[in-house]
């Protein structure tokens, strides 16, 4: 198979991954407004390019959570990834570092993060989601601090999570259970049986290492019964500091009055996101928040967005809009179905190599040219027409 681009991943991890896997990687909550919502506002800017200029140096370097990495982008938090490929975290992390990417790491992964340092010597984040039981949180924390994880990504949009109809179409819950439509599931991708197959079902390992709740944890952290601390608030921010001594992001912000709360409560970063249409079905796109919340944001506050990224203009575009960079979500996991870390890797190098012919078209010769001067103000008719197909 011939990849050109993230959609020939997306149509190859398609194939390979059993049904429930795909729509677990794939779908929104509900009527997935927001999900298709994410794409539309990428392709409904439409660029204003300036020409004859000298783009024959061009330098993608991005500073984010202070250092510098190769472009601006992060390999972003996504949870049982176990059930794409085994190892996958592993992989994803490998990838991402040998890309000069920083990696996310779910709370809800299925490597240990202990292990995941291992592989990788990239630059490595931890997302977490608080449960009910405190300790826990702190205990991942500890952890994460003693294997050099330099950035703390608090997930703030799921206190519960969002309604995903397609999960009772494909009988997809953790842990598996085994019905005749699983078990025709997984024989009809024989690919992915021998990949995951022999490793027995993916388990939310990292969270169990930090739970001393006794047995049954993982089974209670199943889709359907995640037991999220809904009492937790923006006075939390300063429990977090007592425990964790890196930078501290929060991820999930979908309103400028919540950005600035952000900033009020001086995180060092804020990432603009839906979780990919995944919660809130109907929640705006979080480019559309990211003029107004960049042109509030103290200096010392870098904001990602996230939802969406396919293509390396749509990176263009963020950062066109002010955010130091995008977070990826689903885009490296078509790479990662389709060919495990090869194709993470091959994901990760066309974006980088699309937002670089995408930006020597627009004229601009490093990060700080990109500027809304290069996007029109207004959608036309026809941009509106173009992208409606
Ligand atoms: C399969 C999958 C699992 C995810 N799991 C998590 C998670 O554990 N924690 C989290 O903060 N976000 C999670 N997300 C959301 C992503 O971090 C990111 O916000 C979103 O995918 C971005 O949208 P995109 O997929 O359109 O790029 C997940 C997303 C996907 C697709």
């Amino acid at each position: 198979m011939v990849y050109s681009n993230v959609a020939d991943y997306r149509e190859a991890a398609r194939r390979v991954l059993p049904k429930f896997a795909f729509s677990y990687l794939e779908g929104g909550a509900e009527n997935e407004i927001t999900l298709r919502r994410n794409r539309a506002a990428f392709e409904s800017l439409a660029f204003e390019p300036r020409v004859l200029c000298d783009v024959s140096n061009l330098d993608t370097r991005a500073n984010l959570a202070g250092k510098t990495f190769a472009w601006p982008a992060v390999v972003g938090p996504t949870g049982l990834n176990g059930v794409f490929r085994w190892r996958a975290d592993e992989w994803l992390a490998r990838a991402a570092g040998a890309a000069g990417l920083p990696f996310v790491l779910s709370t809800a992964s299925t490597s240990l993060l202990e292990d995941v340092r291992d592989a990788s010597d990239g630059d490595l984040w931890l997302q977490l989601y608080v449960q009910q039981d405190r300790r826990i949180a702190q205990n991942l924390m500890a952890r994460a601090q003693a294997a050099g994880f330099s950035t703390l990504l608090l997930t703030v949009d799921t206190p519960v999570l969002g309604q995903r109809d397609d999960y009772a179409r494909t009988g997809f819950r953790m842990p598996l259970r085994w019905t005749p439509r699983l078990v025709w599931d997984i024989v009809s991708h024989p690919r992915w049986a021998a990949n995951v197959g022999p490793h027995g079902q993916p388990r939310l390992v990292n969270l169990s290492r930090s739970a001393w709740l006794g047995a049954g944890l993982e089974d209670r952290m199943g889709t359907n019964t995640h037991r999220m601390d809904q009492t937790l608030n923006w006075r939390d921010i300063a429990w977090l500091r007592e425990h964790w001594h890196g930078k501290l992001w929060i991820k999930g912000v979908q309103s400028v009055a919540d950005a600035r709360q952000a900033f009020a409560h001086e995180v060092d970063g804020v990432v603009l996101s839906n979780h990919g249409g995944r919660q809130l079905d109907g929640a705006r796109s979080p480019l559309d928040l990211l003029a107004q919340t960049v042109s509030e944001a103290p200096r010392s506050v870098d904001i990602l967005v996230d939802g969406g990224v396919l293509r390396g203009s749509d990176i263009a575009k963020a950062v066109a809009l002010g955010a130091r960079g995008v977070l990826l979500g689903r885009a490296p996991l078509y790479g990662l179905a389709a060919a495990g870390e090869a194709g993470v890797r091959d994901v990760l190098a066309m974006l980088h190599a699309e937002l670089q012919t995408c930006m020597r078209l627009l004229g601009c010769t490093d990060l700080a040219s990109l500027t809304p001067a290069l996007l029109a103000s207004h959608a036309t008719a026809a941009d509106v027409a173009a992208t409606a197909k």
